[in-house]
C-alpha cells in the first residue's frame, strides 16, 4: 500500500496506534456515535472539538489520497471536509461511476478513517468549490422542459433525485456513515444556498431543501447530522438554511472576521440540544487565484491567530482549504457576470497549508503556514486531551526530469487556405458534425452532444469581399474564440468584451473564402446568479440574453451559406486518435510566427531512479491543454499567467528509464524552439521578470504597465506628431530609442519592443505615428502580444491589423508623453531586467 511504502516504520506504527485510539468506542463494544447534544459535538459520547481541513479527492490523484490525508492528520487536523461533485460521478445522465479508481469516494472515506480523520462530506447537489459548474453536470442543458437549477422545479429534481438515488444508498451500503463504522460525521445539504435563492421569501426555494433534507433522511436514516452552509450572517442563514431542528445551521467566514456575530447568528438558527456548538465550516486559509492574477498569498501568523481565537471561544472550525490540489482535466470553473468573466488557473493550491505538491505551503512573509497551523492544533488538541497524531511522512521527491523537445505536430485548422481537412485532427474533431440552416448562428456545445472542450465552426467567408477586409462582430460566444479567414488568423474574441474581429482584406482573389471560428470552453461558471451556463454559442444565463447576433461593419448580418459544426471534448486518451507528423522548426507545417493551433508531441523520460513528481513548465508556450501518457493535466496560459508549471504526481509516469508520451494543444504560438521543461518546484511568478522601477538600459524590455508614478521615469517618452516620423526617445534618458528587435517576443518570436542606444541611420528605430492610433515600424506594428492585459505584458511589432491591442494614444505627462494602449488603458514602459 502506498502510504506503507511513503511512511517511515516508526510513523506507520503510530498511525496504527491512532487509529486503534480512534476506534475505542467500536473495540470496547459500544457502537460508534456523534451528535449534537448539551450546545457541544459529542463523539462516543464525549465532548468533541471538530478540527477540520477541506481536501477534495477529485482535486487528487487517488494514489496521493492515503498520503495527502496522513500530512493532513499530520498536521493536527481530526478531520477533512469534502465535496462529492455531482459531474465528477455522472458524466452522463445514467448510472454513477464510482468504480473507477478516482472516483471510489467510499475507499477515500475509509482511507480517512485509516488515517484517524473523520469526515464532513457536503453532498450537494451544488458545490461551488471553484470547480466546473459548481458540480452541476453539462447534460442539465439538455433536459426538458429546461433545468432551472436549485429550486423545485420537475425536471431539476428529477434529476437531483436520480443522482441522490445512487450516491445516498452507495455511502450507506459501503459503510461509511459514523455509526456503521465509517468516518463521515456529518453531511452538508445545498451549499451557501443563502446567496443564491431565499428559502424565506420563496415558497419553491424552501420546498427544494425541504425536499433535499427529506431525501437524504430517507437514505441516511435519522442519526446523522445534516447542516447548510451560509454567509456567516442572520441575512444569509435565513435565506439559505432552516430555522430549527431539521439542519444544523453553519456560516462561513474568515480570519479577518469577527467570529461573535456569526456565531451568535447561528445559536438564532439552531435551537437546543444544538444551540452553542458553534462551527465555522469554511475558514479561509488561502484563497482562489484566476488566470491573469497574482497567486493567493494570505498570511500564516494571521491564520494561525485568528484560529487560536476561534478555538478560545470553544468554537470548531473547517480550513478551506486544508489541501487544495490540482484541477486536472477541463474541471476547474469560472467566476463572473454582467461584463466579468474570470477563469480559475489549474493548480488549486489555493496557498493552503498543505501544498499542491504535497509539501508546506507558505505565507505572505515566507512563514511555513503548515508550521503555524500544526503548532496551534497540536496545542489545543494537548489542552483538550485529545490523540495526538503521528508525525508527518517524509516530503514527497521531486525533480526536475530535463528538456522535450517536441518532434511531432498536427495542425487543427487545414494549413494555408480553405476547409480542406489537415485529414486526422478534423477527422477527430467532427465526429459529431451537424450542419446549421442557412442564416442561423451556430449552437452550444450540448446540442452537439458534448459537454465542452472545443467547437470548430466553419462557413462560407461573410461576404460581399469588402476591398479593405471588414468588421466582423460574432457577437459574445462563451468564452473564447479565434476566428480565422482563409486559414490566416483574424482575431480573437473573448467573453466578457467581445470586441469585433477585423477580418482581414483578401491578400488577392479569394478562392476558397472561408472562415473558420475556433471556439474554447474555459470553464462554467460555478458560483453567483449567472451559473449554468451554455458553452458554444448559445445565449448566456442571462435574463433577456438572446442569440448573439451577427453584424458585419455594423450592420446585422446574415451568414448566407450555413456553418458547419462540431466539438470535441478534450478528454484523458484523446491525443492517440491523433496522427503527429514529424516537425521541426520551420518546417512547412509550422507556420511559427501566425497563431496557429495545432497539437505537439514529445516524449520525456523516467529517470532511472523511477519516477518522482516534478513539474511542466510552459516557458515561451501560450495557452492551451498539456496531456500525459494520455492523462489531461490541465490548460496552461502562460502568456496570461501566473501560473507557469503543472503539477505531475509521479505516479503518472510510467517506470524507471522508460519515454512518457507528453502531448500538447497549442492554441497560439508555441515555444519557438519547441522545447518544454520541467522543475522541481511551481512557478506561480507574475510574468513580469523585469522591474519597471530600475534605470533602463541598452537592451531593457518595453512592457505594459499600469500609469504608476513609481514607474513614471520609465513610461515617460517623446513621441512624433501624428503623421510625422522619427524615433521614439526616453524622456529622462533620452539617448535610449524604443527599438524593435534584434530580440525576440518571448513567446512569439517576432521582434519584440526594447530600448537600444538611439542611432539616426536605425531603420527599426523609425516610428511612424499613424491617424489611428497604430505606431509603425518598418511597416508593422507596434503590438501588446497575445492580447492580454496583465501588468508586464509583452510588446512587440506583428503585422498591422487595426485591433485594439496595436492602437495607442500618446496622453501628456510632465516632460513628455504616455504611449497608452486603446485596449486596456496600461503605458508602455522600459522595464529592466532584474
Ligand atoms: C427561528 O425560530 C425560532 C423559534 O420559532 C425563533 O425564536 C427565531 O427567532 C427564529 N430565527 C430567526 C433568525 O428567524
Ligand atoms: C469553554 O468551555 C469551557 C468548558 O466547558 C467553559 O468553562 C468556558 O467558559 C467556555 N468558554 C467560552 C468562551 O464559552
Ligand atoms: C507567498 O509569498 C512568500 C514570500 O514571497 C513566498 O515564500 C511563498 O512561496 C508565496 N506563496 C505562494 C503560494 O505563492
Ligand atoms: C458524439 O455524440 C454522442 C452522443 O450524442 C456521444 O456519445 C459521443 O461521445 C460524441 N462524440 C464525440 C467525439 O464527442
Ligand atoms: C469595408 O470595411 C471597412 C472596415 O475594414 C469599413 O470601414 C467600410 O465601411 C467597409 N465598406 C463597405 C462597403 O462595407
Ligand atoms: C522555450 O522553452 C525552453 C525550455 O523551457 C526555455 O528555456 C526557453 O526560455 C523557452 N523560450 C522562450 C522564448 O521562453
Amino acid at each position: 500500500m502506498r502510504v506503507s511504502r511513503l511512511l517511515g516504520g516508526v510513523a506507520a506504527a503510530a498511525l496504527v496506534a491512532s487509529v486503534l485510539l480512534a476506534h475505542s468506542a467500536a473495540a470496547a463494544g459500544a457502537n460508534p456515535t456523534f451528535k449534537i447534544a448539551n450546545g457541544r459535538f459529542e463523539r462516543d459520547g464525549k465532548p468533541f472539538r471538530i478540527m477540520a481541513g477541506s481536501i477534495h479527492y477529485s482535486r487528487v490523484v487517488p494514489e496521493l489520497w492515503a498520503d495527502r490525508l496522513q500530512r493532513l492528520r499530520a498536521m493536527g487536523l481530526n478531520a477533512v471536509e469534502v465535496y462529492v461533485f455531482w459531474n465528477w460521478h455522472q458524466a452522463q445522465p445514467g448510472p454513477a461511476d464510482f468504480s473507477t479508481p478516482s472516483r471510489q469516494l467510499a475507499k477515500f472515506l475509509q482511507l480517512a478513517k485509516e488515517a484517524g480523520l473523520v469526515v464532513m462530506l457536503r453532498v450537494g447537489p451544488y458545490g461551488c468549490g471553484e470547480w466546473n459548474g459548481g458540480g452541476f453536470p453539462w447534460w442539465l442543458h439538455t433536459l426538458e422542459p429546461p433545468v432551472q437549477i436549485r429550486t423545485y422545479q420537475s425536471t431539476y429534481i428529477s434529476a437531483v433525485e436520480q443522482w441522490w438515488a445512487q450516491l445516498l444508498p452507495y455511502l450507506k451500503n459501503s459503510g461509511s456513515l459514523y455509526e456503521n463504522g465509517g468516518s463521515v460525521i456529518m453531511v452538508q445539504i445545498e451549499n451557501e444556498f443563502g446567496s443564491f435563492g431565499d428559502v424565506a421569501g420563496n415558497p419553491l426555494d424552501k420546498q427544494y431543501m425541504e425536499y433535499l433534507v427529506k431525501t437524504a433522511r430517507q437514505h441516511l436514516g435519522d442519526n446523522i447530522v445534516l447542516y447548510t452552509t451560509d454567509g456567516g450572517s442572520v441575512g444569509y442563514m435565513s435565506r439559505g438554511s432552516l430555522n430549527g431542528s431539521a439542519v444544523y445551521t453553519v456560516g462561513d467566514f474568515g480570519p479577518g472576521t469577527d467570529p461573535h456575530s456569526s456565531f451568535a447568528a447561528q445559536d438564532q438558527f439552531n435551537p437546543p440540544p444544538m444551540r452553542g456548538a458553534h462551527l465555522c465550516s469554511e475558514f479561509y486559509s488561502g484563497w482562489l487565484t484566476h488566470w491573469g492574477e497574482h497567486m493567493a498569498n494570505t498570511s500564516s501568523s494571521g491564520l494561525a491567530k485568528a484560529m487560536d481565537t476561534l478555538f478560545s471561544l470553544n468554537a470548531s472550525l473547517s480550513l478551506y482549504m486544508g489541501h487544495g490540489g490540482t484541477n486536472f482535466g477541463r474541471f476547474a470553473g469560472a467566476n463572473g457576470g454582467g461584463s466579468s468573466f474570470e477563469p480559475h488557473i489549474t493548480s488549486y493550491d489555493y496557498d493552503a497549508p498543505l501544498s499542491e505538491g504535497g509539501g508546506h505551503g507558505y505565507g505572505s512573509s515566507g512563514e511555513d503556514k503548515y508550521a503555524a497551523v500544526q503548532e496551534v492544533l497540536l496545542r489545543w488538541a494537548r489542552k483538550d486531551g485529545s490523540p495526538l497524531p503521528p508525525p508527518e511522512a517524509p516530503a514527497p521527491a521531486v525533480a526536475s526530469l530535463g528538456t522535450v523537445v517536441m518532434t511531432g505536430a498536427a495542425a487543427v485548422l487545414p494549413i494555408g487556405g480553405g476547409n480542406a481537412p489537415n485529414t486526422n485532427v478534423f477527422q477527430v474533431l467532427c465526429a459529431n458534425q451537424t450542419t446549421t440552416a442557412a442564416g442561423a448562428p451556430p449552437p452550444a456545445f450540448h446540442t452537439l452532444g458534448v459537454s465542452d472542450g472545443i467547437m470548430l465552426a466553419l462557413t462560407k467567408r461573410p461576404g460581399p469581399v469588402n476591398a479593405s477586409g471588414g468588421l466582423l462582430d460574432i457577437g459574445r460566444p462563451n468564452d473564447r474564440a479565434q476566428v480565422f479567414v482563409d486559414g490566416a488568423f483574424a482575431g480573437t474574441v473573448w467573453r466578457p468584451s467581445a470586441a469585433p474581429v477585423t477580418c482581414p482584406a483578401p491578400p488577392g482573389p479569394y478562392i476558397k473564402n472561408t472562415m473558420s471560428v475556433l471556439v474554447e470552453d474555459m470553464g462554467r461558471l460555478n458560483y453567483g446568479k449567472e451559473m449554468f451556463d451554455m458553452k458554444g454559442f448559445g445565449p448566456l444565463a442571462v435574463p433577456g440574453a438572446s442569440q448573439p447576433v451577427l453584424t458585419l461593419n455594423g450592420k446585422a448580418y446574415e451568414f448566407t451559406e450555413p456553418w458547419v459544426v462540431c466539438g470535441m471534448t478534450l478528454d484523458d486518451g484523446l491525443p492517440e486518435k491523433i496522427e503527429f507528423k514529424p516537425v521541426q522548426v520551420g518546417s512547412p507545417i509550422a507556420p511559427w510566427s501566425y497563431i496557429q493551433p495545432a497539437f505537439f508531441r514529445g516524449v520525456l523520460a523516467t529517470p532511472a531512479s523511477g519516477p518522482v513528481d516534478t513539474y511542466i513548465a510552459t516557458y515561451g508556450w501560450s495557452k492551451g491543454y498539456i496531456w500525459l501518457n494520455g492523462v489531461l493535466l490541465g490548460r496552461y496560459w502562460e502568456t496570461k499567467g501566473p501560473q507557469h508549471t503543472l503539477y505531475v504526481p509521479a505516479s503518472l509516469l510510467l517506470p524507471a528509464g522508460q519515454g512518457n508520451e507528453l502531448v500538447f494543444l497549442e492554441m497560439e504560438r508555441p515555444n519557438v524552439t519547441l522545447m518544454v521543461s520541467t522543475v522541481a518546484a511551481p512557478d506561480f511568478s507574475f510574468g513580469v521578470r523585469c522591474s519597471v522601477e530600475a534605470a533602463p538600459a541598452a537592451g531593457s524590455a518595453a512592457v505594459t504597465w499600469g500609469v504608476e508614478s513609481a514607474a513614471e521615469s520609465n513610461q515617460v517618452w517623446s513621441v512624433p506628431a501624428q503623421g510625422a516620423t522619427g524615433p521614439i526617445r526616453l524622456a529622462s534618458d533620452p539617448s535610449l530609442c524604443l527599438q524593435a528587435g534584434p530580440e525576440k517576443d518571448p513567446s512569439t518570436g517576432d521582434p519584440a519592443a526594447q530600448l537600444a542606444a538611439c542611432s539616426a541611420g536605425e531603420k527599426a528605430q523609425q516610428w511612424t505615428v499613424a491617424a489611428d492610433g497604430a505606431l509603425l515600424c518598418e511597416g508593422s506594428c507596434l503590438d501588446i502580444t497575445a492580447h492580454a492585459t496583465a501588468p508586464g505584458s509583452a510588446v512587440e511589432t506583428y503585422a498591422c491589423n487595426g485591433g485594439d491591442n496595436q492602437r495607442w494614444s500618446a496622453v501628456t505627462a510632465a516632460g513628455g508623453a504616455r504611449i497608452v494602449s486603446a485596449m486596456d488603458g496600461q503605458a508602455l514602459t522600459a522595464c529592466t531586467a532584474s
